[in-house]
């Protein structure tokens, strides 16, 4: 029986996928063989030993202490696309909330409440205050051409944007799906030059916070509009809301509020509803299940985050899954350790990404035994070993 602790609601669409005979899902469990989660802050959680992996139903890995999760050999997974049609609605009604003073309009409407038969007169006479630029015919920069970025670059052509993107680690797959209309913006600080809205489509880490700063918002066109749908600490505040007042920024939609943006006119705050579509949640559920799941029973690694993407048909004997630091001798000691013990390898597959690698070895007994498990556990550089017998 494995056992899975969901620190948010995760759709029951993906919950129903684990078998109750195999599986116990619960918030409160404690000690998890593996933990799925949306964005619950998990830096000062303290992680149970026994967390083989951590599936985050969602794009965003920031909540997640990913290097201390890889040094401890804990697979991250996320589910890459899963929610981007869903952000990408999102960010072009952004857009338009940007141009037009939709938000404004509805809140001053509302105010005219037991006005009686003044209420169509006053808008007719007072609704020039409301008036916004048509978005088509402008300039939309997209910075970050990943599942979402390339949706929202795509979606902003046909509504008769002129599109300029810029993404240094563009991905073969996302190149396939963009659009040829879409311009490459020879820097970040070209395309920041050239347009007229912003959307942002990037993870936040140490190279990304604060990306949006005053030396940035120094090179954009005034009056700019800015979407922030990705995460609220790629925007300086601080430079942002000096920004605002130079005339610079003329709108901030982002799905980040913080208190020191609320009230300001410029800004329009959405409670982070990027995701929150019940056909997103299902699909974010629905892969990050099915990827614990694989994990759990067979030590597959699918859309990790920290470790490669690896994977081998079942063989008939016991599996072992090593993960170990991506350093030379390690697959000879392993080996070592089983030929000494008479066991023999039937299939077998290494993988490696940055600072560690990952092993899957099939052997032809059902069963390896604790003490070959320590034996291997013991070698200088191995993080994790488990191993997945076979019922005899
Ligand atoms: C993401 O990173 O996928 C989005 O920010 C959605 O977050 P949520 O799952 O908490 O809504």
């Amino acid at each position: 029986m494995y056992t899975i602790q969901t620190l948010n609601k995760i759709s029951a669409e993906g919950l129903s996928l684990l078998e109750r005979d195999k599986f116990e899902v619960a918030s409160e469990i404690k000690n998890p063989q593996a933990i799925i989660v949306r964005s619950a802050k998990m830096h000062d959680m303290e992680i149970p030993s026994t967390v083989l992996s951590i599936a985050r139903a969602g794009a965003g890995v920031n909540n997640i202490p990913v290097e201390k999760c890889t040094d401890a050999g804990i697979v991250v997974f996320n589910t890459p696309g899963a929610n981007a049609n869903s952000v990408k609605e999102l960010v072009l009604a952004g857009l338009f909330l940007s141009s037009r003073k939709i938000t404004e309009g509805i809140t001053w409407a509302q105010g005219l409440k037991g006005q009686g038969a003044e209420v169509s007169k006053t808008v007719e006479k007072d609704k020039g205050g409301f008036t916004g630029p048509e978005i088509s015919g402008k300039t939309l920069g997209v910075i970050g051409l990943g599942a979402i970025g390339v949706l929202v670059a795509n979606a902003a052509l046909h509504l008769g944007m002129n599109v300029l993107g810029y993404d240094p680690f563009l991905s073969v797959d996302a190149a396939w799906g963009l659009s040829p209309s879409v311009q490459k913006a020879a820097s970040l600080d070209s395309l920041l030059a050239k347009s007229d809205y912003i959307s942002l489509h990037i993870p936040q880490n140490d190279q990304t916070t604060n990306l949006l700063n005053a030396a940035k918002f120094g090179i954009m066109k005034k009056g700019i509009r800015i979407m922030n749908f990705a995460r609220g600490g790629l925007v300086s505040n601080k430079d942002l809301l000096a920004a605002i007042g130079q005339g610079i920024v003329e709108r901030y939609v982002t799905d980040f509020p913080e208190d020191e943006l609320l009230g300001n006119p410029a800004v329009i705050p959405v409670p982070h509803l990027g995701a929150s579509t019940p056909e997103a949640e299902e699909n974010c559920a629905v892969m990050s299940v099915k990827q614990t799941k694989s994990f759990l029973e067979d030590g597959t690694i699918l859309n990790s985050v920290n470790f490669p993407n690896c994977s081998m048909e079942r063989g008939n004997g016991a599996r072992l899954l090593i993960a170990n630091k991506n350093v030379p001798n390690m697959l000879s000691q392993i080996l070592a350790a089983l030929a000494d013990n008479n066991i023999n390898v039937d299939d077998m597959v290494n993988k490696h990404r940055d600072t560690v690698a990952y092993n899957i070895i099939d052997v032809s007994q059902p069963v390896i035994n604790e003490a070959i498990i320590k034996k291997i556990a013991a070698v200088d550089g191995i993080i994790r070993v488990r191993v997945l017998n076979k019922e005899v």
